[in-house]
C-alpha cells in the first residue's frame, strides 16, 4: 500500500496552516466557562442571523464568496472563528448521531482504490483523513474556511488542505480519480453547485466517481404520530426539529433542484441513489465528453 503523497507540480501551494496566524472574531471572544458568554452564545443562536465579519485585508479571506460569509447553522459569525469552529467539528457529528461517521466510512471504502481523492468542503477534514487512512496516496481537502482548514491541517496533516471554493479549483484538468463531496452542495445557491458540479467533472479524469452525500429531504417532510411507533419515527422528529431550528440559507433551493438533471448536464451518469433519513446519498460517474 503506498501512503507516500506525491503531489505533482502544477498543484496549488499548500499553506504551512501551522504557522498560519489567524485574526481572532468576536466569537473568539465568548468566554463559555462564564455564565455572561453563554449569554452572549445563546443570544447569537437565537437571533436575528447576519453578515460575518473577517479580516477582509487577509488574502485568505478575499476569496471567499459573499454567500458563505453568514452565519451558517445559526453559529456565532459561523464557520469563522477558531473556538466556534472548534466546536462546530465535534458538534456536527454529536448532532448526527453517529449518521456522518457511517457515511463518511462508506464513502472512504468506496473510493479506496484510488490514488488521487479531493474532498470538496471538507471542513474539519474528516472524509479527507478516513479516505487516507484507507491507504490512498494522494489526499486533499478543499474549503472556504480558513479557519476550519487550520483545525483540519492540525488534526490530520497527513492530507493536503487548500483553501479554494468549490466552483473554481486551482487543480489540472484530469487530475483525482474521485471528487468525494459531504454536505456541501445544499450550502450553495443553486447556480454555485451547479458550478461546482462543473468543476468536480473538469478535475476527475474520464471514468472518475464522484460521490455525494447530502442532507435528505424526507425529514421536513411531517411526523406521522403512528410513526412514533417505530425508531425510525423518532429519528424522523429528531432531524425534522434540528432541521427545522437551524439556519441553511440554500438547502430548501438545493431541496427543491432536480438534482438528475444538474448531475446529467454536469456529463455525470447516476450510479446509485439511496434517501434515507438525514442522509441522501450519490454515486455518480464521468461520461466520457
Ligand atoms: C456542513 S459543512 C460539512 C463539512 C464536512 N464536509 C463534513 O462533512 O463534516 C459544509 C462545509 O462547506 C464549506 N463551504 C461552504 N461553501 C463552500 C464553497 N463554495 N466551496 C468550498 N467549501 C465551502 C464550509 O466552510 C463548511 O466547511
Amino acid at each position: 500500500m503506498n501512503t507516500v503523497c506525491k503531489t505533482i507540480p502544477q498543484d496549488p501551494q499548500v499553506p504551512d496552516w501551522g504557522s498560519l496566524e489567524l485574526a481572532p472574531t468576536w466569537a473568539d471572544e465568548l468566554d463559555l466557562t462564564r455564565p455572561s458568554g453563554l449569554w452572549r452564545f445563546f443570544k447569537a443562536l437565537q437571533g436575528e442571523r447576519q453578515r460575518v465579519e473577517v479580516d477582509r485585508e487577509h488574502a485568505l479571506f478575499r476569496s471567499i464568496p459573499k454567500y458563505a460569509l453568514q452565519e451558517f447553522h445559526s453559529l456565532p459569525n459561523g464557520n469563522y472563528s477558531s473556538k466556534i469552529a472548534r466546536g462546530y467539528i465535534t458538534g456536527f457529528d454529536r448532532a448526527m448521531l453517529g449518521h456522518m461517521h457511517r457515511i463518511r466510512s462508506e464513502i472512504a471504502s468506496r473510493v479506496a482504490d484510488c490514488e488521487a481523492v479531493l474532498d470538496l468542503g471538507t471542513g474539519g477534514g474528516k472524509l479527507a483523513a478516513a479516505v487516507k487512512r484507507l491507504g490512498v496516496a494522494d489526499v486533499w481537502g478543499a474549503d472556504v474556511s480558513p479557519y476550519l482548514l487550520k483545525h483540519a491541517a492540525t488534526d490530520y496533516p497527513e492530507v493536503n488542505f487548500i483553501q479554494s471554493p468549490a466552483e473554481s479549483l486551482p487543480f489540472n484538468n484530469e487530475r483525482f480519480d474521485a471528487v468525494v463531496v459531504s454536505f456541501l452542495l445544499h450550502e450553495m445557491p443553486p447556480k454555485y453547485a451547479r458550478q461546482a458540479l462543473a468543476e468536480a467533472y473538469r478535475v476527475l479524469r474520464p471514468g472518475g466517481r464522484l460521490l455525494i452525500t447530502e442532507p435528505s429531504e424526507n425529514q421536513l417532510k411531517p411526523v406521522k404520530l403512528s410513526s412514533l411507533l417505530r425508531p425510525a419515527g423518532w429519528r424522523h422528529l429528531y432531524f425534522k426539529s434540528l432541521a427545522d431550528r437551524v439556519h441553511e440559507p440554500f438547502v430548501m433551493a438545493w431541496h427543491q433542484l432536480d438534482k438528475p438533471a444538474a448531475f446529467a448536464e454536469a456529463g455525470f451518469a447516476l450510479d446509485q441513489h439511496r434517501d434515507d433519513i438525514p442522509i441522501n446519498f450519490y454515486s455518480l460517474k464521468k461520461c466520457s465528453a
